[in-house]
């Protein structure tokens, strides 16, 4: 796969983040005042496809925006960060909306509205195989149909490979389980994945998820780092102190990284440690896209530790 034009193709959503600063985030049926409206390009695809191309990848996305504001202000900040956005469709439906409260510990809680995320279709993937013909390495996400993520999954080029963050969760179908190398989930999407039962400790929960099919996964763990596992064993992965802002997109951030990593060659555990150190810098701003690093940021944050 030398002679890839894409270090990495993204497939998935594109969203318009309308983010509200709270002091709490509200429970059911309370109302709680925030701050001024702030808005900002997001979306689990277009984060990633952001975040790998900061970091230096040749990025495509293939994803669907509204012919409305919100798509212009989305193909603005992927041409911006140097993605190659000949694959993103426009019109069906009006931009994909997220709304998201952040409280001061930098957790949030997010509604999506699909709109024209919902509208990718399997037809859209498969007119798209020149894309999957030149991408290393395919990414994805679900926030986009199922049967859409399914046709990613059989529209990959021989020898490139699938990467797959299960969020939001859904059980998902054989032919994507078997393709996913790796399955990237935390605790809660663990448990969706698997249906409930996954046992005590992440390496319970990395056998539950090997078990349905997936090359290799991979489990976030918060402050604790990150378990990496496939047929030759696990391994655990060091979180990076830092001062959280801002969690969202911190995710994606993690998942680019790691994807443009392995397609350059790297094993498992060390492109999640590089990953990891990405997923770090991208909790100290505000916003998703806004705070993801270059490769010379990453470079200059602390050593990483197993707590
Ligand atoms: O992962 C963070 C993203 O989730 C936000 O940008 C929001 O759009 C939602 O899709």
């Amino acid at each position: 796969m030398d002679d890839c034009g894409y270090d990495l193709l993204v497939v998935g959503s594109a969203n318009a983040d309308l983010v509200i600063g709270v002091e709490r985030r509200p429970a059911a049926g309370e109302t709680v005042l925030g701050s001024d409206l702030a808005v900002h390009p997001g979306g689990k695809g277009a984060n990633q496809a952001v975040a790998a191309a900061r970091l230096g990848a040749r990025t495509a996305l293939l994803a669907r925006v509204g012919d409305d504001a919100h798509g212009r202000l989305l193909l603005d900040a992927q041409r911006e960060a140097g993605v190659d956005t000949a694959g993103v469709l426009v019109g069906g439906a009006p931009t994909g909306v997220a709304l998201i409260t952040v409280d001061p510990s930098g957790d949030n809680s997010i509604v999506v509205s699909p709109g024209a995320n919902g509208r990718l279709t399997p037809e859209d993937v498969r007119a798209a195989e020149g894309l999957f013909l030149a991408a290393r390495v395919v990414s994805t996400q679900l926030e986009i149909p199922l049967r859409t993520v399914s046709a990613v999954a059989a529209s990959l080029a021989p020898g490139s490979r699938l990467v797959l963050n299960a969020s939001p969760p859904v059980r998902l179908p054989a032919v994507v389980l078997a393709a996913c190398d790796p399955l990237i989930v935390n605790e809660h999407e663990a448990r969706v994945v698997t249906g409930g039962a996954l046992g005590e400790s992440p390496g319970e929960w990395a056998a539950a998820l090997l078990a349905l099919g997936p090359r290799s996964v991979v489990i976030t763990l918060g402050a604790e780092g990150a378990l990496v596992a496939d047929g030759s064993g696990t391994a655990r992965v060091p979180s990076v102190p830092v001062d959280a802002v801002d969690t969202t997109g911190a995710g994606d951030a993690f998942t680019a990284a790691l994807a443009w990593r392995l397609g350059r060659g790297e094993s498992l555990p060390a492109a999640a440690g590089y990953a990891a150190r990405v997923g770090a810098a991208a909790v100290t701003g505000q916003g998703a896209q806004g705070s993801f690093p270059t490769a010379a940021e990453v470079a200059t944050l602390p050593a990483a530790s197993l707590s």
